[in-house]
Protein backbone atom coordinates (compact mmCIF):
# COMPACT_ATOMS: atom_id res chain seq x y z
CA UNK A 1 0.00 0.00 0.00
CA UNK A 2 2.90 2.17 1.22
CA UNK A 3 4.86 1.76 -1.95
CA UNK A 4 2.04 1.91 -4.71
CA UNK A 5 1.25 5.24 -3.30
CA UNK A 6 4.73 6.15 -3.30
CA UNK A 7 4.53 4.93 -7.27
CA UNK A 8 1.36 7.03 -7.65
CA UNK A 9 3.24 9.66 -6.20
CA UNK A 10 5.98 9.53 -8.73
CA UNK A 11 4.33 8.88 -11.77
CA UNK A 12 3.07 12.54 -13.07
CA UNK A 13 6.30 13.74 -12.28
CA UNK A 14 8.35 11.37 -14.27
CA UNK A 15 6.68 11.72 -17.30
CA UNK A 16 7.89 15.13 -17.63
CA UNK A 17 11.59 14.57 -17.02
CA UNK A 18 14.54 15.15 -18.96
CA UNK A 19 17.46 12.59 -19.08
CA UNK A 20 21.34 13.20 -18.60
CA UNK A 21 22.98 10.24 -20.66
CA UNK A 22 26.20 8.98 -21.14
CA UNK A 23 26.03 9.74 -24.60
CA UNK A 24 23.05 11.10 -26.20
CA UNK A 25 23.63 10.58 -29.75
CA UNK A 26 22.93 6.66 -28.78
CA UNK A 27 20.03 7.50 -26.55
CA UNK A 28 18.03 10.13 -28.44
CA UNK A 29 19.77 9.71 -31.91
CA UNK A 30 17.13 10.81 -34.11
CA UNK A 31 18.45 15.13 -33.20
CA UNK A 32 22.18 15.09 -34.89
CA UNK A 33 22.62 15.07 -38.48
CA UNK A 34 24.26 12.21 -39.95
CA UNK A 35 26.09 13.35 -43.23
CA UNK A 36 27.24 10.69 -45.26
CA UNK A 37 26.48 8.76 -42.36
CA UNK A 38 28.86 9.64 -39.75
CA UNK A 39 26.72 11.32 -36.86
CA UNK A 40 27.51 14.95 -36.25
CA UNK A 41 27.13 16.96 -32.73
CA UNK A 42 29.65 19.76 -32.49
CA UNK A 43 32.83 18.98 -31.39
CA UNK A 44 36.03 20.25 -28.72
CA UNK A 45 33.70 20.43 -25.50
CA UNK A 46 35.32 17.58 -23.17
CA UNK A 47 35.16 18.00 -19.11
CA UNK A 48 33.02 16.21 -16.30
CA UNK A 49 31.43 20.07 -16.24
CA UNK A 50 29.76 19.33 -19.56
CA UNK A 51 26.38 16.83 -19.19
CA UNK A 52 24.38 15.38 -22.51
CA UNK A 53 20.35 15.93 -21.78
CA UNK A 54 17.51 14.31 -23.83
CA UNK A 55 15.38 16.83 -23.48
CA UNK A 56 12.00 14.54 -22.96
CA UNK A 57 8.42 15.26 -22.08
CA UNK A 58 5.49 12.62 -21.78
CA UNK A 59 8.20 9.83 -22.78
CA UNK A 60 9.52 11.04 -25.61
CA UNK A 61 12.51 12.76 -26.53
CA UNK A 62 12.22 16.32 -28.22
CA UNK A 63 15.66 17.33 -28.58
CA UNK A 64 19.18 17.24 -26.94
CA UNK A 65 21.48 19.74 -25.17
CA UNK A 66 24.69 19.97 -24.18
CA UNK A 67 24.81 21.93 -20.77
CA UNK A 68 27.65 23.39 -19.29
CA UNK A 69 27.65 22.98 -15.35
CA UNK A 70 30.43 25.14 -14.24
CA UNK A 71 28.34 28.22 -16.66
CA UNK A 72 25.37 27.13 -15.63
CA UNK A 73 24.13 27.46 -19.42
CA UNK A 74 24.09 25.33 -22.21
CA UNK A 75 26.82 24.85 -25.11
CA UNK A 76 24.21 23.81 -27.59
CA UNK A 77 20.55 22.41 -28.40
CA UNK A 78 20.14 20.21 -31.43
CA UNK A 79 16.77 19.38 -32.80
CA UNK A 80 15.06 18.18 -36.28
CA UNK A 81 12.83 20.49 -38.00
CA UNK A 82 10.28 19.54 -39.46
CA UNK A 83 8.25 22.38 -40.33
CA UNK A 84 6.35 24.90 -37.83
CA UNK A 85 3.14 24.50 -36.27
CA UNK A 86 1.34 26.77 -33.79
CA UNK A 87 1.38 25.97 -29.85
CA UNK A 88 0.73 28.19 -27.20
CA UNK A 89 3.78 29.49 -25.14
CA UNK A 90 2.65 27.98 -21.61
CA UNK A 91 5.65 30.30 -20.09
CA UNK A 92 6.18 28.04 -17.31
CA UNK A 93 10.01 27.23 -16.86
CA UNK A 94 11.53 24.14 -14.89
CA UNK A 95 14.82 22.83 -14.16
CA UNK A 96 16.09 19.28 -14.20
CA UNK A 97 16.51 17.08 -10.93
CA UNK A 98 19.06 14.63 -12.69
CA UNK A 99 21.43 17.15 -12.48
CA UNK A 100 21.67 17.68 -9.03
CA UNK A 101 22.92 14.95 -6.56
CA UNK A 102 19.85 13.85 -4.60
CA UNK A 103 17.10 16.09 -5.95
CA UNK A 104 14.21 13.79 -6.32
CA UNK A 105 12.19 16.43 -8.51
CA UNK A 106 11.66 19.54 -9.56
CA UNK A 107 9.17 20.68 -6.47
CA UNK A 108 11.97 20.08 -3.92
CA UNK A 109 12.94 23.05 -2.61
CA UNK A 110 16.85 22.83 -2.66
CA UNK A 111 19.50 25.23 -3.69
CA UNK A 112 20.35 23.76 -7.31
CA UNK A 113 24.10 23.88 -7.80
CA UNK A 114 24.86 23.08 -11.33
CA UNK A 115 22.21 24.75 -13.45
CA UNK A 116 20.57 28.10 -13.17
CA UNK A 117 16.93 28.78 -11.59
CA UNK A 118 14.45 31.66 -12.32
CA UNK A 119 15.81 33.01 -9.36
CA UNK A 120 19.10 34.05 -11.17
CA UNK A 121 17.67 35.43 -13.92
CA UNK A 122 15.16 37.77 -12.55
CA UNK A 123 15.76 41.93 -11.98
CA UNK A 124 18.98 40.68 -14.58
CA UNK A 125 18.17 43.02 -17.26
CA UNK A 126 18.38 39.02 -19.06
CA UNK A 127 16.11 37.71 -20.93
CA UNK A 128 15.91 33.53 -20.52
CA UNK A 129 16.64 33.18 -24.57
CA UNK A 130 15.79 29.75 -26.10
CA UNK A 131 18.54 28.06 -27.78
CA UNK A 132 16.08 25.30 -29.33
CA UNK A 133 13.52 28.12 -29.98
CA UNK A 134 9.56 27.80 -28.85
CA UNK A 135 8.66 29.55 -31.95
CA UNK A 136 9.88 26.95 -34.38
CA UNK A 137 8.51 24.06 -32.37
CA UNK A 138 6.19 21.36 -33.92
CA UNK A 139 4.08 20.27 -31.42
CA UNK A 140 2.71 21.41 -27.81
CA UNK A 141 4.99 18.53 -26.17
CA UNK A 142 7.69 19.98 -27.83
CA UNK A 143 6.82 23.43 -27.23
CA UNK A 144 7.02 22.65 -23.48
CA UNK A 145 10.12 21.11 -23.86
CA UNK A 146 11.70 24.10 -24.64
CA UNK A 147 11.08 25.86 -21.53
CA UNK A 148 13.55 24.48 -19.56
CA UNK A 149 16.03 26.43 -18.28
CA UNK A 150 18.61 24.01 -19.45
CA UNK A 151 17.64 24.86 -22.94
CA UNK A 152 18.17 28.74 -21.93
CA UNK A 153 21.03 31.51 -21.79
CA UNK A 154 20.82 35.01 -20.71
CA UNK A 155 19.98 37.09 -23.71
CA UNK A 156 19.97 40.81 -24.25
CA UNK A 157 16.04 42.03 -25.01
CA UNK A 158 16.13 43.92 -27.65
CA UNK A 159 18.58 41.18 -29.39
CA UNK A 160 16.45 38.26 -28.46
CA UNK A 161 12.96 40.39 -29.74
CA UNK A 162 14.33 41.62 -32.57
CA UNK A 163 16.79 40.58 -34.62
CA UNK A 164 17.47 36.58 -33.15
CA UNK A 165 13.70 36.20 -33.73
CA UNK A 166 13.91 37.72 -37.03
CA UNK A 167 17.26 35.06 -37.67
CA UNK A 168 14.95 32.75 -36.24
CA UNK A 169 12.38 33.39 -38.92
CA UNK A 170 14.68 33.86 -41.93
CA UNK A 171 15.92 30.07 -41.28
CA UNK A 172 12.46 28.87 -40.50
CA UNK A 173 11.94 30.15 -44.32
CA UNK A 174 15.05 28.91 -45.66
CA UNK A 175 14.42 25.00 -44.22
CA UNK A 176 10.84 25.40 -45.28
CA UNK A 177 11.17 26.55 -49.16
CA UNK A 178 14.56 25.00 -49.68
CA UNK A 179 14.67 21.90 -48.02
CA UNK A 180 11.53 20.23 -46.63
CA UNK A 181 9.43 21.27 -49.42
CA UNK A 182 11.92 19.34 -52.18
CA UNK A 183 11.97 16.29 -49.56
CA UNK A 184 15.10 16.55 -47.35
CA UNK A 185 15.54 16.47 -43.98
CA UNK A 186 16.89 19.46 -41.77
CA UNK A 187 18.64 19.40 -38.74
CA UNK A 188 19.52 22.97 -36.46
CA UNK A 189 22.13 23.34 -33.82
CA UNK A 190 22.00 26.37 -31.58
CA UNK A 191 24.48 27.63 -29.44
CA UNK A 192 26.52 29.96 -27.56
CA UNK A 193 29.93 31.95 -26.77
CA UNK A 194 30.58 32.22 -23.06
CA UNK A 195 31.44 35.50 -22.09
CA UNK A 196 33.26 37.43 -19.30
CA UNK A 197 30.02 38.66 -17.22
CA UNK A 198 28.12 36.88 -15.10
CA UNK A 199 24.32 37.20 -14.11
CA UNK A 200 23.93 40.39 -11.57
CA UNK A 201 27.76 39.87 -11.34
CA UNK A 202 26.82 36.80 -9.06
CA UNK A 203 29.10 34.68 -11.03
CA UNK A 204 26.45 31.96 -11.09
CA UNK A 205 25.19 31.91 -14.77
CA UNK A 206 27.32 33.22 -17.22
CA UNK A 207 26.28 35.78 -19.92
CA UNK A 208 26.83 34.30 -24.05
CA UNK A 209 29.03 37.10 -25.85
CA UNK A 210 27.22 35.25 -28.94
CA UNK A 211 24.36 33.45 -30.11
CA UNK A 212 24.76 31.09 -33.33
CA UNK A 213 22.51 28.96 -35.20
CA UNK A 214 23.75 26.56 -38.23
CA UNK A 215 21.64 23.86 -40.23
CA UNK A 216 22.71 21.11 -42.44
CA UNK A 217 19.57 19.76 -45.21
CA UNK A 218 19.79 15.75 -46.10
CA UNK A 219 18.46 13.62 -48.99
CA UNK A 220 17.17 10.14 -48.13
CA UNK A 221 20.92 8.89 -48.35
CA UNK A 222 22.18 10.97 -46.07
CA UNK A 223 23.97 13.43 -48.81
CA UNK A 224 24.25 16.79 -47.56
CA UNK A 225 22.07 18.96 -49.85
CA UNK A 226 21.69 22.31 -48.35
CA UNK A 227 23.46 24.17 -45.09
CA UNK A 228 24.50 27.46 -43.54
CA UNK A 229 24.74 29.18 -40.50
CA UNK A 230 24.36 32.41 -38.15
CA UNK A 231 26.09 34.56 -35.33
CA UNK A 232 24.95 37.29 -33.74
CA UNK A 233 26.20 39.31 -31.07
CA UNK A 234 24.81 39.50 -27.25
CA UNK A 235 24.01 43.16 -26.29
CA UNK A 236 21.49 45.96 -26.51
CA UNK A 237 23.29 47.37 -29.30
CA UNK A 238 21.44 46.07 -31.89
CA UNK A 239 23.91 44.95 -34.02
CA UNK A 240 22.81 43.11 -36.81
CA UNK A 241 22.98 39.47 -37.35
CA UNK A 242 24.86 37.79 -39.97
CA UNK A 243 24.37 34.60 -42.65
CA UNK A 244 27.62 32.83 -43.38
CA UNK A 245 28.32 29.52 -44.47
CA UNK A 246 29.24 26.56 -42.03
CA UNK A 247 32.81 26.45 -43.48
CA UNK A 248 33.57 29.92 -42.63
CA UNK A 249 31.64 29.82 -39.51
CA UNK A 250 33.70 27.12 -37.88
CA UNK A 251 37.72 29.11 -37.63
CA UNK A 252 35.52 32.10 -36.18
CA UNK A 253 33.73 30.26 -33.65
CA UNK A 254 36.95 28.16 -33.09
CA UNK A 255 38.97 31.34 -32.43
CA UNK A 256 35.87 32.96 -30.31
CA UNK A 257 35.83 29.74 -27.67
CA UNK A 258 39.65 29.51 -27.93
CA UNK A 259 39.58 33.11 -25.80
CA UNK A 260 37.61 31.37 -23.60
CA UNK A 261 39.34 28.23 -23.03
CA UNK A 262 43.19 29.62 -23.48
CA UNK A 263 43.71 26.27 -21.43
CA UNK A 264 42.39 24.00 -24.36
CA UNK A 265 45.11 25.25 -27.34
CA UNK A 266 43.85 22.59 -29.69
CA UNK A 267 40.05 23.10 -28.99
CA UNK A 268 38.83 23.00 -32.50
CA UNK A 269 35.05 23.65 -33.16
CA UNK A 270 33.21 21.85 -35.86
CA UNK A 271 29.42 21.66 -37.43
CA UNK A 272 28.29 18.34 -38.73
CA UNK A 273 31.78 16.77 -38.55
CA UNK A 274 32.68 18.57 -41.29
CA UNK A 275 30.61 16.79 -43.53
CA UNK A 276 28.16 19.21 -44.46
CA UNK A 277 30.25 22.10 -46.12
CA UNK A 278 27.52 22.39 -49.46
CA UNK A 279 27.62 24.33 -53.13
CA UNK A 280 24.30 25.73 -51.48
CA UNK A 281 25.80 27.62 -49.28
CA UNK A 282 25.00 31.17 -49.57
CA UNK A 283 27.98 33.07 -50.85
CA UNK A 284 26.06 36.43 -51.18
CA UNK A 285 26.54 38.53 -47.93
CA UNK A 286 22.91 38.07 -46.02
CA UNK A 287 22.37 40.60 -42.76
CA UNK A 288 19.33 40.62 -40.52
CA UNK A 289 18.50 43.47 -38.83
CA UNK A 290 15.98 44.89 -36.80
CA UNK A 291 13.43 46.69 -39.03
CA UNK A 292 12.52 49.73 -36.82
CA UNK A 293 16.68 50.71 -36.73
CA UNK A 294 18.50 50.49 -39.60
CA UNK A 295 22.84 51.25 -38.75
CA UNK A 296 24.77 53.69 -40.33
CA UNK A 297 28.48 52.27 -41.13
CA UNK A 298 29.40 53.98 -39.16
CA UNK A 299 27.43 53.27 -35.94
CA UNK A 300 27.95 49.59 -37.12
CA UNK A 301 31.48 49.62 -36.94
CA UNK A 302 31.47 51.33 -33.20
CA UNK A 303 29.34 49.27 -31.60
CA UNK A 304 29.45 46.00 -33.56
CA UNK A 305 32.45 43.87 -34.56
CA UNK A 306 32.85 44.29 -38.02
CA UNK A 307 31.78 41.11 -40.21
CA UNK A 308 35.13 39.11 -41.38
CA UNK A 309 32.88 37.76 -44.63
CA UNK A 310 32.83 41.43 -45.97
CA UNK A 311 36.54 41.04 -46.39
CA UNK A 312 37.14 37.75 -48.30
C1 LIG B 1 7.82 29.54 -41.94
O1 LIG B 1 8.15 29.50 -43.30
C2 LIG B 1 7.07 29.12 -44.18
C3 LIG B 1 7.62 29.09 -45.60
O2 LIG B 1 8.16 30.31 -45.99
C4 LIG B 1 5.92 30.10 -44.04
O3 LIG B 1 4.82 29.65 -44.82
C5 LIG B 1 5.51 30.23 -42.57
O4 LIG B 1 4.51 31.21 -42.44
C6 LIG B 1 6.71 30.58 -41.73
N1 LIG B 1 6.33 30.73 -40.35
C7 LIG B 1 6.53 31.85 -39.67
C8 LIG B 1 5.98 31.87 -38.29
O5 LIG B 1 7.14 32.81 -40.12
Amino acid sequence: MKLLSVVLLLLPLSICLAEVVKDFTKSCPGFFATPNDVVSPPTGFTGTQYKQICQTRNNQAEFATLYDTENRIPVYSAYRFTGQMKCNRLDKWHTEPELEAGMQDQNQKTCLVNQAENGDYKKSGYDRGHLAPVFLATSQNCADATFTLTNAAPQAAMFNRNTWMRTEKNMNDTLTKDCLNVGWRAFVVTGVVPGTDTLKNEGRVRIPSHFWMAFCCLDNNNKPKHSGAYIGQNNDNDCPVYRWSVQDLEPELTELYRKQFHNIPDFHFTFFAGECYTETETNELQIIENKKRKMSQNERNKDCQSNKRQKL
